[in-house]
């Protein structure tokens, strides 16, 4: 459409890793759509969906990509990772094991983004409380030795998932 209104400013890109059946999908079906689904598939190589949405009186096209955690069905790491300027490094509150690999996608980020992408980590599932296993301290903590913002986040309460697209999205800006 012609006009002016619908003018886009910037496009970002945004990846979204971790281990499967953390919530990726979810909290981009959720960014994206404003819905949820608790029998989610496993992603097969990778989709991408946009929102664009205003930041600093900016019209900012947010374009995320979601790929498998499971590594026989990701997509090629360096194509995953070219371009992005944001990512959110998701494991799930009740899974000990998403948690303990997440500095092995810490390292595979590092070695493949840009230096100065904008890394939030994210633990998923808040409204699993009684499940918890990762202490919210114990997971700011690691983040502040890592330089990375952290919240928690529940895809199927809505919780967060606004937030955590906003602050990766105005930090790149
Ligand atoms: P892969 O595509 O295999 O990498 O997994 P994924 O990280 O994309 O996980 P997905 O979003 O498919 O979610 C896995 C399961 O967790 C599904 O059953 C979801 O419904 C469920 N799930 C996702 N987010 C939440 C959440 O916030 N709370 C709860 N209780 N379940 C969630
Ligand atoms: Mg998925």
């Amino acid at each position: 459409m012609a006009g002016g209104s619908d003018k886009i400013d910037y496009v970002f890109k945004v990846v979204l890793i971790g281990d499967s059946a953390v919530g990726k999908s979810q909290i981009l079906a959720r960014f994206a759509r404003d819905e949820f689904s608790l029998d989610s598939k496993a992603t097969i190589g990778v989709e991408f969906q946009t929102r664009t949405l205003v930041i600093q009186h900016k019209s900012v096209k947010a374009q995320i990509w979601d790929t498998a955690g499971q590594e026989r069905y990701r997509a090629v790491t360096s194509a995953y990772y070219r371009g992005a300027v944001g990512a959110l490094l998701v494991y799930d509150i009740t899974k000990r094991q998403s948690f303990d690999h997440i500095p092995r996608w810490l390292e595979e980020l590092r070695s493949h983004a840009d230096r100065n992408i904008v890394i939030m980590l994210v633990g998923n599932k808040t409204d699993l409380e009684d499940q918890r296993t990762i202490t919210t301290e114990d997971a700011r903590e690691f983040a502040q030795k890592e330089n990375l913002f952290f919240l928690e986040t529940s895809a199927l309460e809505a919780t967060n998932i606004e937030n955590a697209f906003q602050t990766v999205l105005t930090e790149i800006f």
